[in-house]
């Protein structure tokens, strides 16, 4: 969507708060022995208490709260009963309404001590999109944002997940425009005042290649490499991308 009033405005900024305070809660959630489906029943109550309703299970029939994805896992796990251990990379990814108005965001979790890779490729999901904010401006092409994600995870010495991207947001979980996290000239669409988007890198410490599981959600690496996502929810003005993610 793109805002076009303070009203607008506002209850995106409420919803991105619920959605941040929702993922911070979910994060402390993570201990080594817990599941994930331990860590999504505390999103679940915590979405019921700020009013909120999560989007994939209304949307598209998500059998979960939020996608939790672990270790190789890139993105859209269903949360259940897999136990977490020390040295995992938890990815929570939360897209959430309220009042008609909708954010998402992700973040991955180091549980306890984890590889060096593992700490590497989490910095570099969060760096890569911090790269790419500085090109989310108005007059700027989707393109950039892609080129400057994928500049920043290639300097890290990791790969993008090229089917996995970001999308426009606001009043339902997948709006134009498609964000690729890779460089692509055919995305050309330029970025407008209010226009809402996600930024999330997802990306692998392998090759890159991922595929589906037989579960039709999880997306896996193909290589069984780790991944890491992170991700939040902006608005394109003429200067800095406001971020609605954030407490
Ligand atoms: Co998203």
């Amino acid at each position: 969507m793109s805002i076009k009033s303070q009203a607008e405005l506002k209850k995106l900024q409420a919803i991105g708060r619920i959605v941040r305070m929702t993922l911070d809660e979910m994060s402390a959630a993570v201990h080594p022995g817990t599941t994930t489906g331990e860590i999504d029943s505390v999103g679940a109550a915590a979405l019921a208490k700020y009013g909120a309703e999560s989007s994939p299970p209304k949307v598209y029939g998500f059998p979960g709260t939020a996608c939790i994805s672990v270790n190789d896992e890139a993105i859209h796990g269903i949360p259940g009963s897999r136990t977490i251990a020390e040295g995992d990379l938890v990815k929570l990814d939360l897209t959430a309404e309220k009042d008609g108005f909708v954010a998402d965001a992700a973040v991955t979790v180091r549980v306890g001590t984890v590889s060096a890779t593992a700490d590497a490729l989490t910095r570099c999901a969060e760096s890569a999109f911090r790269q790419a904010l500085k090109v989310a401006t108005v007059g700027n092409r989707v393109y950039e944002i892609g080129r400057s994600v994928e500049r920043e995870v290639r300097r890290c010495g990791f790969s993008v997940i090229k089917e996995l991207c970001g999308h426009g947001v606001g009043r339902t979980i997948h709006e134009e425009p498609c964000v690729p996290n890779h460089f692509d000239p055919r995305f050309r669409t330029k970025l407008t005042d209010g226009l809402v988007i996600t930024i999330e890198p997802i990306i692998s410490a392998g090759n890159g290649s991922a595929h589906l599981q037989p579960d039709k959600w999880t997306v896996c690496t193909t290589d069984n490499s780790l991944a890491a996502h992170y991700e939040h929810t902006i608005v394109i003005t003429k200067g800095a991308p406001m971020l609605l993610t954030v407490a």
